[in-house]
Formats: structure tokens, C-alpha cells, sequence
């Protein structure tokens, strides 16, 4: 039986501390005004004492793991999207496993810029599809305080620290990923980057001198590569999953500028309503970005079970990411009898949409198995064709 990769709980965590764009004006030469119209951010959130990457992991997956009410042992695998561990080494996965007492699970940390989080729920929702794994933890987070420059106005306004954390669980209806996209163009790779402290230049005086160990950015150059892969990835992602605009209920952009976002939104032809912009009160999260948007859209209410999202990242690499969720956190069964705040309508109208839902990606699955079945010798006798 085919099996599907279904989010069940879902948790944030963000620093006490606030920095506003009023405290930057003090610390360096900007302004709220230059801040909000070319960003869109107000505050950001930044670590205080005690409070490193692994703390705020921590905090977000016990709250998914509530959600869900899973415990820490029955969890399979820990992902963290990351691009700023607690150390270089240990991977912080691994000090966060033991911390939450997921005794059972194996744990990897994965960089892939602001696009980590979508990376590993694309993973997390493989490992489950092929059957290895039951129940998997995919968290994105970032404590970029500790690596911006609080001197450089041009990036020390954008970044912000935080943590959103979801858990992947094994279902058999049909629900979760329904197409997807990675990418990555590395020829752009020194855009986003911090020159020392890596193998190539390691950490020394120079490095410290320099300010080498911070972000550096070229943010024009992201700036266009950004809104052109928001355009094409979602486009290629809603094309993939059979549905058409209409079905989408919300988008779920990596928030680095209001601009970004708007821009893509115009080309798009995609209402404002749609798109979830949460960037005025975190900044740049990097990959935390998409997953505390997505529980700030569920606090919200933006998003209800059996609704379709987009989630889409860019950044650092250069790299991409999208695709389309079916959101549908209870099982049917569960969701029928959950009801109790919704009118009559509510509980006869979800369980048919669910299920009319349901046969439609069955038979779509069913039918690229079909294909898959009948294209598979035709590729061999080619391949053996071509060798020959
Ligand atoms: O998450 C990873 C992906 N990252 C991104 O997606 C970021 C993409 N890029 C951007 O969001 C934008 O390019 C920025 C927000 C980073 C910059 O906006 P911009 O409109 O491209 O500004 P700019 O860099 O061209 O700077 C315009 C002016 C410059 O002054 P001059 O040369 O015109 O006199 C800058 O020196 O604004 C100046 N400037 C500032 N002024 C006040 C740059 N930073 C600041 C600042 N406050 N913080």
C-alpha cells in the first residue's frame, strides 16, 4: 500500500529579546524608514544569554511532539535545517536528539541556506514514503545574530534569530507532498557567503581583522535571482501536483523582503490574501523562515485542514525549493469528530472534499505507477540500444 508523509504537530520558538529598527538606528547608520520600505521588517528577534540554535530546536520540537502527542522515543529521524549549528562540530542534530530524549532516532544536520527547511521536509516525507521510517522530526533554525556583522548596514538589519519545527508521521491516505521541486545554481555561490573561518581560509587574525567570519551579501544579485525562482518554481510545483490555481489556498514564501514576495505575488496574479507574510516581525530567518510562517498562518487561522499550501525558499548556494502540501493534520476519521466548533456544513462538506481529494491523487498515483510499469522496458531496450 502506498504510504503518505502527513504533518501532525507542528511548534515555534523565537528569543524573548526584540530588536527593533529604532535599536539599529543607534547601533549603526539606518533608519526605520530606509529598513521598512526597501524590506518590509520592523523587529527580529535575537538570542539572548543561554539561548543557541539548540535551545530554540528544542522548544519547537517538544511543542510539535505535543501536538501530535508523540513522545521523543517514538520518533525515527531528526532533521535540522541549519546554516548556523551550536559548533562546526558535533552536528547540532545530534546534541538535540539526546536533549529531547529521542532515544530511538538517527539525526543529521543540513545546510542548504534559507531553503534547508523545504529540503528536509521533501527527505523526511521520502523516508517515509519508502517505509523506513514512521515518524520524523524536520526542524528549521537559525541563530544568525551570531553571524551578521553589527557593523555592516547592509546586512545587519536584515537577519533575524528563531526556530519552526513540524513532524512528518506515516499515513495511509493520500495527503502531505503532492509535488515538488529542489534546485540549486551553484555558480552564484559566492552571493551569499562568509569568506573566512571555513577550510578554504580558516579562522586567524586576518580572518578576525577583516570580519571575514561574517555573512556577506550581494543582495541585488539574490534580489533577481529570488523573484524570478519564486515565479518559476511555484508555477512548475502547482503545475506537477494536477491542481490548478483555484485549489490554492495559501503560499508560503521564505521571508527575506516584503519586496520579494510582493513582486512575485504581482506576477503570479496571486491575490494578497494568499501569500502569508510574516517578515515585519522576524526579518531574514533564513531556513526557519518557511516553518514559522506556517505556524504563525495556523495561529492566524489562515490555513485549515484540507486546504492546499505552497511552500517556497531561496538563498544560500544558490538554492531553490518548493512544493505543494495537502494540509490535513487529523486523520479523516479524527477530523470528522474534531468538529465541534464548526457549523453543521462544516462536518457533511470536509469529509466529501477530503474524499473526492483523496481518489483524485490515489488515481493520479495509480496512473504515473501504471506509466512507470509500462515505460520501464521501453527505457531498457533503449539504454541496451544506445550501448550497443
Ligand atoms: O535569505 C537569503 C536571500 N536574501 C535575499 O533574498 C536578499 C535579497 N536582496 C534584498 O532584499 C535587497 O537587495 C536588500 C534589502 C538587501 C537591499 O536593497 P536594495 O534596494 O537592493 O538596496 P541597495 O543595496 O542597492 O542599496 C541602496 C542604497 C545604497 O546607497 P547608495 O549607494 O544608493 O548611496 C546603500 O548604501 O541604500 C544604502 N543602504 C542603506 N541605507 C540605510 C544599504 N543598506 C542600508 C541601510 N540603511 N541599512
Amino acid at each position: 500500500m502506498k504510504r503518505y508523509g502527513r504533518i501532525t504537530g507542528w511548534g515555534k520558538s523565537v528569543p524573548a529579546r526584540v530588536l527593533t529598527n529604532f535599536d539599529l538606528e543607534q547601533m549603526v547608520d539606518t533608519s526605520d524608514e530606509w529598513i521598512v520600505t526597501r524590506t518590509g521588517i520592523r523587529e527580529r528577534h535575537v538570542v539572548g544569554p543561554g539561548e543557541t540554535t539548540a535551545t530554540m530546536s528544542l522548544e519547537a520540537c517538544r511543542k510539535a511532539l505535543e501536538q501530535a502527542r508523540v513522545s521523543p522515543e517514538e520518533v525515527d529521524l531528526i532533521i535540522i535545517a541549519t546554516s548556523t549549528p551550536d559548533y562546526l562540530c558535533p552536528p547540532v542534530s545530534s546534541m538535540v536528539q539526546d536533549q529531547l530524549g529521542a532515544t530511538r532516532a538517527g539525526a543529521f544536520t543540513l545546510v542548504a541556506g534559507c531553503t534547508g527547511f523545504v529540503y528536509g521536509l521533501v527527505t523526511a516525507s521520502q523516508f517515509i514514503e519508502t517505509g523506513l521510517y514512521e515518524r520524523v522530526l524536520v526542524v528549521g533554525v537559525e541563530t544568525l545574530s551570531k553571524a551578521v556583522d553589527w557593523t555592516d548596514r547592509a546586512t545587519c538589519v536584515l537577519f533575524g534569530d528563531g526556530c519552526g519545527a513540524v513532524l512528518v508521521e506515516a499515513s495511509d491516505t493520500p495527503t502531505g507532498i503532492l509535488s515538488c521541486e529542489l534546485g540549486s545554481d551553484g555558480s552564484d555561490w559566492d552571493a551569499l557567503m562568509a569568506p573566512g573561518g571555513g577550510c578554504v581560509k580558516p579562522f586567524s587574525e586576518e580572518v578576525l581583522h577583516n570580519r571575514e567570519h561574517y555573512l556577506r551579501m550581494d543582495g541585488k544579485r539574490i534580489f533577481k535571482f529570488a523573484t524570478r525562482k519564486m515565479t518559476e518554481a511555484v508555477t512548475n510545483v502547482v503545475r506537477a501536483s494536477g491542481l490548478s490555481w483555484d485549489d490554492i489556498d495559501l503560499i508560503i514564501p521564505h521571508q527575506a523582503n516584503a519586496r520579494i514576495t510582493d513582486l512575485a505575488m504581482r506576477r503570479l496574479g496571486v491575490e494578497p490574501e494568499k501569500m502569508m507574510v510574516n517578515v515585519e516581525r522576524y526579518g531574514n530567518t533564513s531556513a526557519a523562515s518557511i516553518p514559522l510562517a506556517l505556524c504563525d498562518a495556523l495561529e492566524e487561522g489562515r490555513l485549515q485542514s484540507g486546504d492546499h499550501v505552497v511552500l517556497i525558499g531561496f538563498g544560500a548556494g544558490l538554492t531553490w525549493g518548493a512544493a505543494v502540501l495537502h494540509w490535513q493534520p487529523e486523520s479523516e476519521v479524527e477530523e470528522l469528530i474534531n468538529v465541534e466548533d464548526s457549523p453543521l456544513l462544516a462536518s457533511l462538506f470536509k469529509p466529501v472534499r477530503n474524499a473526492v481529494w483523496s481518489t483524485q491523487v490515489a488515481a493520479r498515483a495509480r496512473l504515473q505507477d501504471m506509466t512507470m510499469a509500462a515505460m520501464t522496458p521501453i527505457y531498457r531496450l533503449q539504454r541496451r540500444i544506445m550501448r550497443k
